[in-house]
């Protein structure tokens, strides 16, 4: 989603501005724009499409002098991605310049009274709102300008403001859109977030809701918004810089697939202890886990799959009544809740506007809420009332692949906890289960060395119209993945179906040629399984498997067969994903789409 830069110091603020901004390209935009003060006035330059285009129109920043600036790049949500609708935005004499994130979302009411004092806007956007609403109220204080406009504006803001006449000072404001703010060595930085500001410092400060923070060249003062100054102790980032890097893969999805062994690991292993599982950050004693009566599962989009995907195991091996819901759903759908659900959000960003919202409520009606978040201190990671990090590092491509592994890894650790706990599962069971998760990480780097063979085969489906993935139980949600992954990224049409649904409605699609991915790793279903897959081949269908190792009766019905090793039936996602992923990228690559930006995609999604 839009990523904002700012920066105050003693270099040239445009370069920093394009680098910072490059390193959040990855957020999804359609447009960008710089705004740098010359030392007499602000000048601007903005453009819709890539940062290339903002780079050549400014000569890579030159044409933008000065050492007090800030940056934006724009996903569109009021107005069309255009020149005029790209941020910055001004105020009538450009005396005040305004980056934001986020959704005003009484931007109507305050434009229709703004322009009956003769304000006019230029752009369609709720953001220009923003610029007239600090013109009407600013008196020679930008620090009072700025709760002003705070008291009257609802919704969603990270904000970077800079005021003509106060040129030694940037602001940064932040409402539920994340805002970090640190020092470099010559000066200060804000930014939406961690990859911009890496290479200028490893220390920030997470700017909290409703904060306000005054950037000068030496220092930074944070303030309420009723003005009253706060102390803020900042953290450390220990990011690996290389990680927010290709390093030579042509794509950061394609590095990201193969750092899956690694986020895999790193996201067990610290947990295993003298053959239990210890997870501190946790914070439920034996009697905490033993009283819960339902784990509630709210997720967005990938994340979402891992939580359907869990929920069978959480039934089956804890007997633990589970539901999942759509963050979107469950946040308007006044849910049942009460002390002894425990409430599961899963999210890589830790930003994402329904799951957020889905934590707040959870809260709320008093359900205990454990998040399962990627990006450390981010705010679902800040606001639940525990967090189980999944260890996977900065993912950068919009299409998740490693933070998707190691949530699974994240879940499958608590389900097996839970049952261990609560005394379905002895000791002897649970170790074979973690032998078979150490074995996970060398053989999911097995089938990524597989991939030429995935590649060949994709590239036949390179004109493919629709796309159908079809399984039951376990399988049913790793369907749900690997036609995300594919449609997402390749613009294909595609669908997942519980196997046994076809034949109410959804067969009738099938004809001559269409490709039918089929996933049966689960033994008690291979029979139903093979059912449904004679029913498509019969109708034409070219029916590919993705089944385990030794499942030969599978060749009877299927046209092309992927082999994945043999392990646990509960870890079995860890495993048929990954050819899947590679399918979603070697026909992504193959119709040259743009991999890791798909089209109208942001990595973060931080509007409802
Ligand atoms: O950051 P989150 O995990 O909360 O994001 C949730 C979804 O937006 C995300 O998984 C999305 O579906 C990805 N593009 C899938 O690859």
């Amino acid at each position: 989603m839009c990523g904002i830069v700012g920066y105050i110091g003693n270099r040239q603020a445009a370069p920093i501005l394009l680098d910072g901004l490059s390193k959040l390209e990855y957020r999804g935009y359609d447009s960008a724009g710089i705004a740098v003060y010359n030392g007499e006035k602000i000048d601007m330059v903005k453009a819709r499409g890539r940062l290339k285009v903002l780079g050549e129109l400014s000569h890579g920043g030159e044409i933008l002098p000065g050492t007090v600036g800030i940056g934006h790049t724009r996903w569109a949500t009021h107005g069309s991605p255009s020149d005029k609708n790209a941020h910055p935005h001004f105020n009538k004499d450009s005396s005040i310049v305004v980056v934001h994130n986020g959704i005003i979302e009484n931007y109507l009411k305050l434009k229709k009274k703004l322009e009956r004092k003769g304000y006019e806007f230029v752009s369609e956007t709720d953001t220009e709102v923003i610029a007239h609403l600090l013109d009407y109220y600013y008196t020679g204080n930008p620090l009072q300008a700025v709760t002003k406009i705070m008291h009257r504006m609802e919704g969603s803001y990270a904000l970077g403001i800079i005021f003509r006449d106060h040129p030694d000072e940037v602001y940064a404001v932040r409402k539920d859109s994340p805002l970090i703010v640190g020092h470099t060595d010559d000066g200060s930085i804000i930014a939406s977030d961690v990859p911009a500001v890496l290479k200028y410092t490893r220390n920030v400060y997470f700017i909290e809701n409703e904060e306000i923070v005054r950037l000068t060249r030496e220092d930074m003062e944070f303030f309420t918004v009723d003005e009253e100054p706060i102390e803020k102790t900042p953290v450390k980032i220990d990011w690996d810089i290389n990680a927010a890097e290709k390093g030579g893969y042509e794509h950061f999805m394609l590095k990201e697939m193969y750092e899956q062994p690694k986020a895999i690991t790193d996201t067990f292993s610290p947990r295993i202890k003298n053959g239990k599982i210890v997870i501190e950050e946790l914070g439920m004693s034996e009697e905490d886990i033993q009283s819960i009566r339902k784990i509630m599962i709210v997720a967005c989009g990938s994340a979402y799959h891992t939580g359907v995907t869990s929920k069978y195991i959480f039934e089956d091996l804890a007997r633990i009544p589970v539901e999942v819901d759509l963050a979107s759903e469950f946040r308007y759908r006044n849910p049942i809740l009460d002390a002894g659900t425990l409430v599961l959000v899963i999210s890589q960003s830790g930003e994402t506007a329904d799951t957020l919202a889905a934590l707040r409520e959870s809260k709320k009606r008093g359900a205990r809420v454990l998040g399962i978040v990627n990006v450390v201190g981010s705010s679902i990671a800040r606001e639940a009332d525990n967090v189980m990090y999944t260890w996977a590092g900065p993912e950068i491509a919009v299409a998740t692949t490693k933070a998707y592994s190691a949530q699974l890894i994240a879940l499958y650790l608590l389900a097996m906890k839970f049952a261990n706990i609560r005394g379905i599962l002895p000791d002897e069971g649970l170790s074979r289960m973690l032998e078979e998760l150490r074995a996970l990480p060398c053989q999911v780097e097995m089938l990524l060395n597989n991939k030429e063979r995935i590649q060949r085969f994709a590239n036949r489906y390179l004109a493919a119209k629709d796309i159908f993935f079809i399984g039951r139980g376990i399988d049913y949600a790793i369907s749900l993945e690997g036609s995300l992954k594919l449609k997402e990224i390749s613009y294909i049409h595609s669908e997942a179906y519980a196997a046994g649904e076809l034949k109410h409605g959804t067969i009738s699609l099938v004809e001559k040629g269409t490709l039918v991915a089929s996933v049966l790793t689960q033994r008690e279903l291979y029979k139903k399984m093979i059912s449904n897959m004679e029913e498509v081949r019969t109708r034409g269908a070219f029916v590919l498997a993705v089944t385990n190792e030794g499942n030969t009766e599978v060749e009877r019905v299927a046209d092309y067969v992927i082999y994945i090793p043999e392990t646990n039936k509960y870890f079995t996602n860890s495993l048929a994903i990954i050819p899947l992923q590679l399918f979603g990228y070697y026909i992504s690559v193959g119709r040259g789409c743009d991999v890791d930006k798909p089209r109208n995609l942001a990595k973060s999604v931080t509007v409802e």
